[in-house]
């Protein structure tokens, strides 16, 4: 997504905030150095489960590029966390495309190394909270009050490789890089515990690191308090900050400790807070400083070089979101030894065991293409994060799960790659998103440091809860997922319109009792824009409430949210045309109240919108579609393309506009709504155009190079789509069908941990991938099941998946294949009596 808000849309929404006031504990570190069992966030491996074939790869972490997308906005976060860990330790840089604080681009200045990060998203920067930095010395004599201390004047280079690019190292739970000043930085992670190390070059007389309070990456500290405790060198500050994409604002906490590398480190030699770029030698808190709104502000430390060699210090950084004395705590507890190594071994054997699960096979596959896949599934797994113990709003026994940016990004390929191979990390999401609903009244949608934030599509908490049950109700117990708590939750964010549906659930009341959301009423709980996409996202929800309902026996359920499924038939105007061709008729449009349409140019929103279009978020948004344009949203009834396909005139017009959609570039490669289409032409019967389609996808925007995507990753949305079109599967959320394509790889498993099965899908005949996505044999002929020919080339069922089953493709070279004989052959739609 590009997520673009307009100043006036902040000014309009902003709240009003109160600051409450905390105070410190001044106490010194209690190092709690008996045995500790580091916390990790994954839970323990799952059972033991019989493979059909030795994993071929033992070290999947090794497969994993975390540069790619980390330049041109892809936004991605290269740095150590563990899978859906709360620290996610990074470089910050001076890059205007810094959301995830890196940029891959050398050209642009380091200006420190912070806590907290998201993957791939828009809005305002988020998360790059209580950055460190090294000074490698200061002017006029090295002393400490003329230390440079702010962003501007401290920032420094990356050394660069003979290529031109920086001379930065990451892999799963580790980062490093070499600073131009000689420092060098590397960095490790437990759940919510940073661990730093910086080594200062042999010869420096004074190492010091800057701990800096206010520079989040928007520049939006308020409050900022800090301690340093001089005997040991602790550091402990807080500060309020402002919500990346809402209203809100938050209070994040830190506790910084030190330690020698390999030498005693002894207290502080010099220490001081500055503000802007004057330290105040021996003052210990914030409170001796003048300060006013937005300025920069923190703590500066000496240390006593070691004697001989280079000087590496750790630096320990706990963050918490209740606390200065809980991220001391979380600290103390995640890393007592301040065992860097230890700590990174433990973060890559967590990623490990998640990669592991699923296997390829890599005969006739560029090496190339397995670094894409197992790094497009390491994305899927660093949002959203595990704050548990972390949420300052209320308290509960139920995880809590923040980083949820957004579910209109991630429903559609992230969780359902997650049933595959990761249910138990689901099930925790799923527990965590139903405590939400318990205590705020609505699922979430969009969030971020405990923050609501905007929706964007719709209430899309429903098809993910949905994807959850429908695959594991059998499951959800043991996972303690509570199927009454769930389904309560579902109908609540159905029937019941919320405060403010800008934050949290739909336009209810209207929705309805109309049957779609009117361009020309002016509702108090919300914003008017995004009407047509809204009544669309809304519609496959209801259908996905309906599949839980059909799994709970609630009949009358079942009925009316399936009703309210076809709501999308509401807004199909069918006398619409595509300029300049008339054949491509039919398209949803902005309805008002009164019946009649309003008319939005079916090229809004996409590269060739003729004028200006309003895509956003905006409260001018009058064209009523998020981000994609008509043509797109005029395919997206993922439930029912059956019906899709009756109202734009038959299949041959089907696939007429599908392929016009792609050739002229309506397909936007950047943005979720547009992720099923090149998957659509199987419902049209020709799977072998969806095959070649996704294939050309992936060969233009998605590679290994740095800007190997188009666009932002959002989250991991779009790691777990090319995952899946690597894997040769498209899925259908909240259904038991997952579209089947042709893997990449002669052999493809997924083990899941809580079936306890694994599922392999085999193409016999496989000769490799074309590299320009163009022919190939690549088609599907036939597909057998434990040997049995299965009814369909174009999908595969759960039960498949559930039992643990091999799967035999046949492939040829012949695009022409279809689904297969017999009215179980193509894909199900709900009007034509599927998803029974
Ligand atoms: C990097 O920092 C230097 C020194 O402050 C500055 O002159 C330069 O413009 C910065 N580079 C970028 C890309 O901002
Ligand atoms: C940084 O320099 C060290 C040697 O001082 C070297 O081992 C390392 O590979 C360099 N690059 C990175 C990214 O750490
Ligand atoms: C959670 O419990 C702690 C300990 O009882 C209490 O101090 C805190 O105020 C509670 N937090 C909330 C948000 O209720
Ligand atoms: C109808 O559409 C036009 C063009 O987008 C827009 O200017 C106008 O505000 C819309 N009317 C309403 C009531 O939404
Ligand atoms: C579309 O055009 C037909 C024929 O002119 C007309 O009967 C129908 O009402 C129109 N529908 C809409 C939604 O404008
Ligand atoms: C329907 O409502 C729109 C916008 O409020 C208005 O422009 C239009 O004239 C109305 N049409 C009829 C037939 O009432
Ligand atoms: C990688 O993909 C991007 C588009 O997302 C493209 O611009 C770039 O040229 C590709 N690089 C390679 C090496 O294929
Ligand atoms: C793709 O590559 C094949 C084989 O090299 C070639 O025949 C075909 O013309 C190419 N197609 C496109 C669209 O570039
Ligand atoms: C597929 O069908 C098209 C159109 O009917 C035809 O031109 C083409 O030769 C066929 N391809 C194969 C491999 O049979």
């Amino acid at each position: 997504m590009k997520r673009t808000i307009r100043s006036s849309v902040w000014s309009l929404l902003l709240c009003a905030c109160s600051f409450p006031a905390y105070t410190y504990a001044t106490s010194h570190v209690r190092r709690n150095d008996a045995t500790f069992a580091n916390t990790l966030v994954t839970s323990a491996p799952g059972k033991p489960t019989a493979h059909p074939s030795p994993p071929t790869i033992q070290d999947p972490a090794s497969l994993v590029n975390l540069f790619i997308g980390v330049i041109n906005g892809g936004h991605v976060f290269p740095g150590p966390t563990l899978p859906h860990g709360m620290a996610k330790p990074g470089m910050d840089t001076d890059s205007p495309g810094n959301h995830a604080g890196y940029d891959g681009d050398a050209r642009f200045n380091v200006t420190g190394f912070s806590q907290l990060h998201d993957d791939g998203t828009g809005g305002a920067v988020p998360l790059s909270n209580f950055k460190l930095f090294p000074l490698i010395s200061c002017p006029t004599g090295d002393t400490f009050v003329e230390c440079q201390t702010t962003l501007e004047k401290r920032r420094v280079l990356r050394k660069v490789l003979s290529d031109g690019s920086p001379d930065d190292f990451a892999s799963p739970g580790y980062f490093s890089t070499n600073l131009t000043n000689g420092i060098r930085v590397e960095l490790t992670a437990t759940r919510r515990t940073a661990l730093h190390r910086y080594t200062f070059p042999a010869g420096v007389v004074n190492p010091r690191l800057i701990i800096d309070f206010t520079n989040d990456g928007s520049r939006s500290a308020t409050s900022p308090e800090g301690i340093i405790d001089s005997k040991t060198g602790r550091v402990m500050a807080s500060a309020r900050f402002e919500a990346s994409f809402g209203p809100g604002r938050y209070t994040a906490f830190t506790c910084v400790d030190f330690k020698g590398d390999g030498f005693t480190l002894g207290p502080p030699t010099e220490h001081g807070m500055w503000l802007e770029n004057f330290p105040v030698k021996n003052s210990v808190n914030v409170h001796q400083l003048y300060q006013s709104f937005a300025n920069q502000i923190g703590a500066l430390l000496t240390f006593a070089p070691r004697k001989q060699g280079p000087t590496t210090i750790l630096a320990r950084v706990g963050v918490s979101f209740i606390s200065a004395e809980q991220a001391c705590s979380n600290a103390e507890e995640e890393i007592p030894k301040f065992d860097f190594d230890g700590v990174q071994k433990t973060a890559r054997a967590a990623w490990n065991d998640i990669l592991s699960r699923i296997q390829v096979k890599t005969e006739n596959v560029d090496p190339e293409t397995t670094k894409l896949f197992y790094s497009s599934l390491y994305r899927t797994h660093i949002s959203p994060a595990d704050y548990t113990g972390e949420n300052p709003k209320w308290n509960s026994t139920e995880p809590y799960y923040d980083s949820l940016y957004c579910n209109w990004d991630t429903y559609r390929t992230l969780y359902p790659l997650m049933s595959l191979h990761d249910p138990e990390n689901f099930a925790r999401i799923v527990r965590g998103m139903i405590n939400i609903q318990q205590h705020e009244g609505w699922l979430p949608e969009c969030r971020g440091a405990t923050a609501q934030h905007y929706i964007q599509g719709g209430s899309n908490a429903d098809p993910i809860l949905a994807e959850f049950f429908v695959k594991f109700h059998q499951q959800a117990k043991a996972l303690h997922v509570d199927a009454n708590a769930l389904y309560n939750a579902l109908v609540t964010d159905a029937e019941k319109q919320p405060p403010n549906f800008n934050l949290m659930g739909r336009q209810a009341n209207i929705l309805n009792k109309i049957g779609y959301i009117p361009s020309d009423v002016w509702d108090p709980a919300g914003t008017n824009t995004k009407q047509v996409s809204r009544t669309l996202e809304h519609a496959f929800g209801d259908f996905a409430i309906s599949q839980v309902a059909k799994i709970l026996g609630k009949k009358q359920d079942v009925a009316k949210f399936a009703k309210r499924s076809e709501n999308f038939h509401n807004v199909w105007n069918p006398n619409v045309t595509a300029p300049g061709r008339p054949d491509i008729s039919g398209f949803f449009q902005p309805r008002f109240l009164n019946g009649t349409f309003n008319f939005t140019d079916p090229r809004h929103c996409s590269v060739h919108a003729p004028d200006t279009a309003t895509c956003f978020l905006d409260p001018e948004n009058t064209d009523g579609f998020y981000e994609s344009s008509p043509f797109v949203y005029s395919q997206y009834v993922p439930h029912d393309t059956a019906a899709l396909i009756k109202l734009q005139g038959g299949t041959e017009k089907f696939i007429d506009r599908l392929n016009f959609i792609m050739d002229e570039d309506f397909f936007d490669s950047t943005d979720e709504p547009s992720q099923q289409i090149p998957y659509m032409f199987h419902y049209a019967n020709r799977p072998g155009l969806s095959i070649q389609r996704s294939r050309q996808v992936i060969a233009q925007f998605y590679n290994t190079s740095i800007n190997g995507l188009p666009g932002n990753d959002d989250s991991g949305a779009m790691g777990s789509y090319v995952a899946f079109y690597l894997a040769g599967l498209y899925p259908l959320p909240a259904t038991s069908q997952i579209l089947l394509g042709s893997p990449y790889f002669p052999e493809i498993s997924f083990k899941n941990p809580v079936l306890g099965t694994t599922t392999t899908i085999r193409s016999k005949n496989f000769k490799g991938n074309p590299t320009n996505g163009t022919g190939g044999n690549v088609f599907v002929k036939s597909v057998t099941i434990d040997g049995k020919p299965w009814k369909s080339n174009c999908f595969l069922e759960w039960e498949a998946f559930q039992k643990g089953s091999t799967i035999e493709l046949e492939l040829t070279d012949d695009i022409n294949v279809t689904c297969g004989r017999g009215a179980g052959a193509l894909p199900a739609s709900l009007s034509t009596g599927g998803f029974d």
